[in-house]
């Protein structure tokens, strides 16, 4: 069975003082029932992707995290070091306490031109260490006007896991699907939308990679998910979780998504 994986992403939110004041709260309600219990038993992993410069004092709170919580990187670069101002690598941000790392978030392929090829080169990369990459892909509104979205989401796929061996899949690596024009704008695919392309998506690894690792990969969905909508999400079987933005922000609003998608477990 594959365990539930609830990611929340801050983008460029969230100072180190302000995660400090978050982790407080929400790591005294995670240690609460029902998510201690669910922590613990193994059915939800729980998952925070502050931006760099508040990852050690996450890793501070995080001292104490009850099991089945970890913290993720929103980007990294694919060389060990060198001459790129700017840039973070996957040893920095492993050493930085994370288990996880995003690569090809709409906002990195479409702000920052992030292609395929350089998503590929993340993928890999974090591979060759200890973290897991959770790749994202999603049509924009454009294409699935044009019924693109399948043909767009298998390219980001297959190309972003080019190379990966099949036996990396259900272990290591995670696919987030976020329809590009659901992101921060409300609007949420349906159900019955958000599971036919995770269906797809893992049709797509079985055919290329295997049923095997096809079976164990997670498929996340993302895009204005809030408590509202992530229990009928959620019992949708394909989709193994949720990549969440904005409602990650606030402790509660999290919170609220967490116990909305136990719901859909039991
Ligand atoms: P949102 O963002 O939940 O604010 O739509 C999702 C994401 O960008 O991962």
């Amino acid at each position: 069975m594959r365990k539930m994986l609830i990611a929340g992403n801050w983008k460029m939110h969230m100072t180190a003082g302000e995660t400090e004041q978050f982790f407080r709260e929400f790591m005294a309600s995670l240690r609460q029932p029902p998510f201690q219990e669910a922590l613990g038993r193994s059915r939800l992993e729980v998952a925070l992707f502050p931006p760099f410069t508040s990852l050690y004092v996450a890793a501070f709170a995080l001292e104490e995290a009850p099991r089945g919580f970890s913290l993720g990187a929103q980007t990294v670069h694919w060389e060990t070091h060198g001459a790129l101002t700017g840039e973070i690598s996957p040893a920095m941000v492993e050493e930085s306490g994370c288990r996880y790392c995003l690569v090809g978030h709409s906002e990195r392929r479409h702000l920052f031109g992030e292609t395929d090829e350089m998503t590929n080169l993340k993928v890999r990369a974090l591979l060759a260490t200890s973290l897991r990459p959770v790749l994202c892909v999603g049509e924009t509104l454009a294409e699935r006007e044009r019924g693109e979205t399948f043909t767009v989401v298998r390219r980001q796929l297959l190309k972003g896991l080019e190379s990966v061996p099949a036996h990396r899949l259900g272990q290591d690596v995670v696919v987030a699907y976020e329809p590009v024009w659901a992101i921060g704008t409300g609007k949420t695919a349906s159900d019955d939308d958000a599971q036919e392309v995770c269906h797809f998506l893992r049709s797509v690894v079985g055919d290329q990679l295997g049923a095997e690792g096809a079976e164990s990969l997670r498929v996340l969905y993302g895009g204005s998910v809030k408590a509202e909508n992530s229990a009928g999400l959620m019992a949708r079987p394909d989709i193994d979780g949720a990549l969440v933005g904005g409602a990650s922000l606030k402790s509660d609003s999290f919170l609220a998504i967490l116990k909305e998608s136990l719901s859909a477990l039991a």
